[in-house]
């Protein structure tokens, strides 16, 4: 029996909710691809069945995690020309699948037909085809189709912030545009604050951290993601950072951020 039935079959049990996470903001370079990676691997170490989605047509997720075949049609391939999930999904390892981004990745965002059924295709194919208990998202540094794609698909919103003014000013917008799509949509999003590359020694790092404290305090994570250098050199070996360094402050950061994860509810 598949490790996927099986999880469908412990879910009609217990009725318990897959849980779909866009890891999301729009700034660059805040640490997405590094939280969608290790949060993944923490998270199906703690006996969690994982499924993440490469969404950024930089294809970094699947780098990072050592998969670089261009021949996978990726989940540009399910959603531009119904690619099977069997074909385009990856086994890391026991209940960790990656589907990578695909070539074609990039051509959604300038896709003219569909109307409005555009924005719904990855929630689509996830409910057709996933059955995990985390689906988590790595999305690119824009708000186009394809943020709009893992934000309909979403029910939950991570949104990795470091510790610069303007980043900050990044993270009040991402608040508002959300405001306008649960508006519109008639849902509410569980939405995560997590401070990323974080040091302590910098005062910079601190002001900005009592800000958001000050502006976002049910939001903001317990866990702080410091920031070190293992954390910058494992994805250049395709590895996690608890391949690459399991007694790293990284590891030990991000499974206390999967240990967050576990214990909140989704509102
Ligand atoms: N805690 C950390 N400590 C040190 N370096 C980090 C940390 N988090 C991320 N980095 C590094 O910072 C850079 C940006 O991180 P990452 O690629 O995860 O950001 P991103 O938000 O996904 O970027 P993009 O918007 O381009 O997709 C990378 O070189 C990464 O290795
Ligand atoms: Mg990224």
């Amino acid at each position: 029996m598949s490790i996927q039935y099986l999880n469908l079959l412990d879910k009609l049990k217990n009725n318990i909710p897959m849980r779909i996470i866009a890891v999301m903001n729009q700034k660059g370079g805040v640490g997405k691809t590094t939280t969608t990676l290790n949060l993944s691997y923490a998270l199906n170490m703690s006996g969690k069945s994982v499924t993440v989605i490469d969404m950024d047509p930089q294809a970094q997720l699947s780098m990072s995690f050592g998969y670089d075949h261009s021949d996978n049609p990726g989940i540009s391939g399910a959603m531009l020309s119904d690619a099977s999930a069997e074909d385009i999904s990856i086994e890391l390892r026991p209940a960790l699948n990656l589907i990578p981004a695909g070539l074609r990745l990039g051509e959604m965002e300038t896709l003219t037909k569909g109307g409005s059924k555009r924005g719904w295709m990855l929630k689509e194919f996830i409910d057709k085809n996933i059955t995990d208990d985390f689906v988590l998202i790595d999305c690119p540094p824009s708000a186009g189709m394809l943020g709009m794609n893992s934000l309909f698909a979403a029910e939950e919103i991570l949104i990795p912030v470091s510790g610069d003014y303007l980043g900050l000013h990044g993270v009040s917008r991402l608040f508002s545009i959300l405001k306008h799509i649960e508006k519109a949509l008639g849902t509410s999003k569980r939405k995560w604050l997590l401070v990323t590359r974080f040091n302590e020694r910098r005062r910079l790092a601190r002001d900005v951290l009592g800000k958001i404290e000050e502006y976002f305090p049910e939001q903001l994570m317990n866990t702080k993601i410091r920031e070190t250098v293992a954390l910058a050199e494992s994805p250049s070996f395709g590895k996690s950072i608890f391949e690459y360094q399991k007694k790293s402050k990284g590891a030990e950061d991000y499974l206390a951020l999967a240990l967050e994860f576990l214990a909140g509810k989704a509102k």
